[in-house]
């Protein structure tokens, strides 16, 4: 991986329009947000769409890297240029927090689902246990759910009623994941508790199909005792990776490293900064993701793989803030039951719930009119979300491989023979 990263690095890259546009939002955007003076304009601020863009410092940290490992990252010279440059800004962080840094390894949840069995993101991160909540449920309530769907007169009234049954689903989830979830060496996260068949079985029979649960009502559960990117890979051995890593916001803090040509990241925002309160992406916390010394902030997402009969059958994930966990969902909903393949698994419309805002149910990229005023008339509000994230999906249908990079994004999918 990084011999390539080190040529794109130095040699440069050919600048898509999307990246520009996003550059002009963000700088935008970051420009109100904070006292700092940043330096995110001077190293970003002049790339053009069309044009080759090169980060020659970046190409010598990466160069740095790969001679020194990891070591080089956290107590070489780019942790002192890293250092140097935080320091000028009043900014927090000092040798000795970099020397401290550890990656940790976690086991990752797992859960059968329809007879495969699947494997996602452990805390710090929400994804596979609110995945594996809404698998669960929605496993629980299918017949009853089909049952419903085929009463119905009319396909208005099937998709809206499919709609309220995900954002049921989804706010039950996101009660939990703002009360329970947090980084697991700070807070005890009752993973097991969460994602028992007997728990989702009682979480689930609360669903309301008629209206909409009552906002202030969905409590979490009683328990005794979650820019981004995604790639998924699987190689002809049948190994496999997902994996999902995040800068929060297109171009982090829009702080950069300037001797070490890589931006920091803005994942402060994935703590919980007051009960209550917020983050970027709409989501609330509470003491279990409040900010400490060492902690990890909670996550949404959610790299996951299936496997069935002990062989690797999908990777996916993608970015997205707190609509990764139900862009998921809904790729292994539409591969799985609906039996798509992984291209329309991935572009296929998506809709999203997150308890609140109260009633919210955002959409990408259109909801027909007919389902539309079916769910108004329940009470929801409907808002057209303008990304919901980036799906890369792999998925093995009639032992075939099939790879697929949604259209909503700028990725790419391929077999390599
Ligand atoms: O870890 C998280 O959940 C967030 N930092 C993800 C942010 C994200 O996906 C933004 N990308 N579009």
């Amino acid at each position: 991986v990084k011999w390539p990263a080190i040529e794109l690095a130095e040699q440069g890259f050919v600048v898509p329009k999307a990246l520009e546009q996003t550059r002009d939002w963000y700088q935008d955007w970051i420009e109100n947000r904070t006292q700092a003076v940043l330096n995110f304009s001077k190293y970003f601020g002049s790339f053009k769409a069309g044009e080759v863009f090169k980060q020659p410092e970046l190409a010598q940290t990466l160069k740095r890297i790969a001679k020194d490992g990891a070591q080089e990252f956290y107590q070489g010279q780019t942790a002192k240029y890293l250092v140097e440059e935080y320091q000028s800004l009043n900014g927090l962080i000092t040798m000795k927090d970099l020397k401290r840094y550890e990656a940790k390894w976690r086991s990752p949840i797992q859960f059968s689902w329809q007879g495969l069995n699947v494997i996602s993101a452990p805390p710090p991160s929400s994804g596979g246990v609110a995945i594996a909540q809404l698998l669960g449920m929605q496993q629980k309530l299918w017949p009853d759910f089909r049952r419903r769907h085929q009463n119905l007169a009319s396909s208005e009234e099937q998709q809206a009623l499919q709609v309220h049954f995900y954002a049921e689903l989804m706010k039950r989830v996101y009660a939990d994941r703002a009360e329970y979830l947090g980084d697991s060496d700070f807070v005890e996260v009752p993973v097991q508790s969460l994602i028992h068949p007997d728990y989702l079985k009682k979480r689930a029979s609360e669903l309301n199909w008629q209206e909409i649960s009552k906002t202030e009502s969905v409590r979490p559960g009683p328990i005794e005792s979650p820019e981004t990117t995604h790639f998924s890979i699987v190689d002809a051995d049948g190994n496999a990776v997902s994996n999902t890593y995040t800068l929060n916001m297109p171009f982090g803090n829009g702080v950069v490293i300037s001797k070490a040509g890589f931006l920091m990241n803005n994942e402060m925002d994935d703590f919980s900064s007051k009960p209550g309160v917020a983050n970027l992406f709409g989501v609330i916390g509470a003491e279990a993701n409040a900010i400490a010394p060492r902690k990890r902030m909670l996550s949404s997402m959610s790299p996951t793989i299936v496997t069935k009969n002990g062989k690797v059958d999908a990777v996916v994930g993608t970015p997205g803030g707190s609509t990764i966990i139900t862009s998921v969902f809904q790729a292994l909903m539409n591969a799985y039951v609906f039996n798509k393949a992984a291209q329309e698994s991935v572009d296929a419309p998506r809709v999203h719930h997150q308890l609140w805002p109260k009633n919210r149910i955002s959409y990408n990229p259109s909801i027909d009119e007919g389902v539309k005023s079916e769910l108004e008339l329940m009470g929801y509000e409907l808002k057209e979300h303008f990304y919901m994230g980036d799906l890369q999906m792999l998925l093995r249908q009639d032992d075939e491989w099939q790879a697929a990079s949604d259209k909503r994004g700028r990725g790419k999918a391929g077999i390599v023979e």
